[in-house]
């Protein structure tokens, strides 16, 4: 095996990146050649080979099946005061814990900084989506007489700018030491030919690895040992950009305990076979969500006797876990999956180029990849009205304007807290 760096570089087809050690000062140059040494060769390889892998081929190779769920607003008095109590039961002993994820960049949005700290303009005053979701957690506290535990997820990218932020706002008035922030891994960008990237600072162009790859972060970073010596049995994990997420949902946390099972996870019926959100089947008998940018077109516009759609139930990212099935998941290697992104980067030559159309590959593990180590899910069907305002475009559909609309809506209804 190679030994030293122009070697390993060209044992792999990377040659080209010693054009960039010649134009690095000394320190650069040994900063660049750690990061070659530190590389995963056979990794990056196995990674790239899923960038010509054709997704939907993939998902019709499978038996893709559809899933049952619970309509929350079509159980009876009864089962509904039943879930209410087995979930607040756990909610009151402490056993209950939230994590965000706010890793992502936001590049839709356009935003320039964490996604979290975009602001809404919501009635009665303007908010960021991170301060809309301490409010979240404060009321549970306050209904519950508890408080909650909050473990937020960044990325290289963004952490030290989401914990200024935190710092700045003085954690909105929320006991410091109930919030933990960890960071997510990354992977390497990789050009169509299979060609690692350099950045205007000559580092090896990065990315962050994919909100799949939370269970992993968790326990390298000691949360999951964290939640077990606080006692915590169930933890939600939910997104930062969602304005209407409900982090603390008895309803969901006595289904899933009552059907026996180890995870569950919160629907809205899809707006349109085209919406962008992943939906929920069984996937060879076990649970899963397709993402929507894999899912075939015939199969996203497929319909039961009813009209609905056959695959109409939308993953908004509301999923809980207990504990156990964190440790299950964070022990197996999920599967990565390829995206074609437009990546910035400097030529050989020593010049930026601004792309404007793809150039390279991310590769990215789905949080939802984690549920087909379970024979069971419980899903919740909630409404959109309540559960799901994403914000995720600059404008148009799920964008701010939206959202803010589904917000305000929400709280002039519901003024007195919710369910
Ligand atoms: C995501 C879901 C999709 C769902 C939709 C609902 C995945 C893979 N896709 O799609 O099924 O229907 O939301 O709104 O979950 N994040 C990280 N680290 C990363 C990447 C993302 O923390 O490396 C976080 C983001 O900060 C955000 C959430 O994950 O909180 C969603 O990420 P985003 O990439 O915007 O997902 P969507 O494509 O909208």
């Amino acid at each position: 095996m190679a030994n030293n760096y122009i070697d390993v570089l060209k044992e792999n087809n990377q040659e080209h990146l010693l054009k960039y050690l010649e134009m690095a000062n000394e320190e650069q140059k040994q900063e660049l050649i750690n990061e070659i040494m530190d590389l995963d060769f056979k990794h990056i390889k196995e990674l790239y080979s899923l960038s010509s892998r054709d997704n939907e081929k993939a998902i019709e190779s499978c038996i893709i099946e559809h899933t049952k769920f619970v309509d929350k607003y079509k159980i009876s008095e009864e089962e509904f005061n039943r879930y209410k109590n087995i979930g607040e039961e756990i909610i009151k002993n402490g056993e209950y814990a939230v994590v965000t994820m706010a890793g992502g960049q936001g590049t839709r949005l356009g935003h320039n900084g964490p996604k979290g700290t975009y602001i809404l303009n919501v009635k009665p005053e303007p908010k960021s989506l991170f301060e809309i979701l301490v409010d979240g957690i404060k009321r549970a506290n306050s209904k519950y007489g508890i408080t909650l535990n909050w473990y937020i997820m960044t990325s290289t990218e963004n952490n030290d700018k989401t914990a200024q932020y935190f710092e700045s706002k003085n954690y909105f008035g929320y006991p410091k030491d109930k919030i933990r922030f960890f960071e997510q891994g990354n992977l390497p960008l990789i050009s169509e030919d299979g060609k690692l990237l350099v950045d205007e600072n000559l580092h090896i162009k990065y990315a962050a690895d994919g909100n799949g790859c939370i269970y992993k972060a968790m326990k390298k970073n000691g949360i999951l040992d964290d939640m077990k010596s606080k006692n915590i049995k169930w933890i939600f994990i939910g997104s930062v950009d969602n304005a209407l997420l409900n982090m603390v949902d008895p309803i969901l946390l006595g289904l899933t305990v009552s059907e026996g099972n180890k995870i569950g996870s919160k629907s809205v019926v899809k707006r349109s076979p085209d919406e962008p959100v992943g939906v929920f089947c069984k996937k060879n008998s076990k649970p899963a969500v397709i993402e929507y940018t894999e899912l075939p077109t015939e199969m996203a516009s497929e319909t039961d006797e009813e009209g609905e759609l056959l695959f109409g139930e939308s993953h908004i990212m509301c999923n809980l876990y207990s504990l156990e099935a964190l440790e299950i998941i964070s022990q197996n290697t999920l599967p990565y999956h390829s995206a074609h992104k437009k990546a910035p980067y400097l030529d050989e030559n020593g010049n930026m180029i601004k792309v404007n159309k793809p150039n390279a590959y991310k590769y990215e593990a789905f949080i939802f990849d984690g549920f087909v180590f379970f024979d069971g899910i419980s899903i919740l069907r909630g409404r959109r009205e309540e559960d799901f305002a994403p914000v995720k475009n600059a404008e148009g559909q799920d964008s701010p304007q939206t959202a803010v609309e589904l917000y305000n809506n929400y709280w002039e209804n519901n003024e007195n807290g919710r369910m």
